[in-house]
């Protein structure tokens, strides 16, 4: 994205206060960005939210008033490499489909050489409306690039057709259009991941489990599949899975299943990525009937270790597999992480920090030094996207050739 000439159009709908996530998003990654706004958006977020964002002023009018001057539609259409209408209006969609071009925005997008997207938002019914689709048919056709929310996501199910997609969602779409589709430099290349919390059964309606979202373990894994290499994916309960014809979902429970799954492909991969957070104990005996808290009063669990599932099949591992775990510690000491790395013949750790304000659980960012123990070198990353956080684990395991 860096150097990129980004024209980012805004329509008057209720999703234009996530345009100023999208702007700060473009311009970090070091994209040149200009606002121009209809009129109606300018009700929905100021102008001067923008511009102090991005740093030229919006744009809005054909004319500026007090100058007289023009603002000319043409040249904005040239310098853009790319245009993207975020969100966008059925109004907009359905000018831009007919040539309507009654304000600075969809006569830019009629002026625009470069690729266009549009991140349509609406409630359901307009959504629904032939009249909508018939335009998002009509722009589509054209080649212009529609963005929807990814399927499968919880808000969707909540909120429905016709949300906007998220911000990080379309820049990652602007993202991907820019860098190409990615090297297939894994192709044959067998993984085998473990993602996700463990759920240790109590009784049949409570467990004992953890905060991992699988998230970070669901963007190795989609970054590992675009390159080409083949993943067996063994998740525990997680709200979103991996999509790739390349990943091979297997959905456990617990740590014994996560660890029965894991022995089974034993001998079938060449890199094993441990990114689950097991669960290190297990209910010696769990309940078959639910505990009635009137039959025990106080209640005490017996706990028995489980299968430390990276060092088990350490143990096993032959000298052609790679593997690579994760660490989270509360107060990080290298030296534990090296001695983790070599107890567990581990050749590679991923060391997240609690203490990291946007790293680990639930959030979306992480903040992570890698330790390998082919050169005992360390890497310390900045705050990042899980998804580039993941890209630059899967570069490091590239560049260390484990992979
Ligand atoms: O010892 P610790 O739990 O910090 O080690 C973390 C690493 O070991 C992670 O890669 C994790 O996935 C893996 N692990 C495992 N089975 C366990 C516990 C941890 O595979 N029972």
């Amino acid at each position: 994205m860096k150097g990129k000439k980004i024209v980012l159009g805004i329509t008057g709908s209720i999703a234009a206060y996530k345009s100023a996530v999208l702007a700060r998003l473009l311009v970090k990654a070091g994209a040149e960005v200009q606002v121009v706004m209809t009129p109606a958006a300018k009700e929905f977020i100021a102008p001067l939210t923008l511009s102090t964002l991005t740093g030229p002023a919006v744009l809005s009018e054909f004319f500026e008033e007090r100058s007289g001057s023009w603002n000319s539609h043409v040249d904005l259409g040239v310098w853009a490499d790319a245009m993207v209408i975020a969100p966008a209006t059925a109004s907009t969609l359905g000018k831009m489909a007919n040539g309507i071009a009654d304000n600075l925005l969809v006569t830019t997008y009629l002026s625009c050489r470069a690729p266009v997207f549009v991140a349509p938002a609406m409630d359901l019914d307009m959504f629904a409306h032939p009249s909508t689709k018939r335009s998002l048919e009509t722009l589509a056709s054209w080649g212009v690039h529609i963005i929807e929310p990814k399927e499968g996501e919880l808000a969707s199910h909540l909120v429905g057709k016709g949300r906007m997609a998220e911000p990080e969602e379309i820049f990652q779409t602007l993202e991907k259009y820019f860098d190409g589709p990615a090297k297939k430099t894994l192709e044959g290349l067998s993984v085998l991941m473990t993602s996700g919390p463990t759920y240790e059964k109590i009784d049949p309606v409570r467990f004992i489990g953890n905060y991992s979202s699988g998230k970070m373990g669901k963007a190795i894994a989609e970054e590992l599949a675009e390159r080409g290499a083949k993943v067996t994916f063994v998740s525990g309960p997680v709200e979103s899975l991996p999509k790739s014809d390349n990943i091979h979902v297997v959905s456990v429970e617990s740590a014994e299943e996560m660890y029965r799954a894991c022995l089974s492909v034993r001998d079938e991969y060449d890199v094993a990525v441990f990114c689950a957070a097991v669960a290190d104990y297990r209910v010696a005996t769990p309940n078959d009937h639910k505990i009635k808290r009137e039959q025990v009063g106080a209640l005490s669990l017996d706990l028995i270790p489980n299968p430390d599932i990276s060092a088990e099949l350490g143990k096993l591992k032959s000298a052609k597999q790679w593997h690579i775990g994760f660490a989270l510690e509360t107060n990080a000491e290298s030296e534990a992480v090296i001695d983790k790395m070599s107890r567990k013949h581990l050749d590679m750790i991923v060391l997240n920090s609690l203490q990291n304000e946007g790293a680990g659980f639930k959030v979306d960012t992480n903040k992570v030094t890698i330790f390998d123990a082919l050169n005992g070198g360390t890497v310390d990353l900045p705050l990042m996207s899980k998804r580039n956080v993941a890209k630059a684990i899967v570069d490091r395991m590239e560049e260390l050739r484990f992979i």
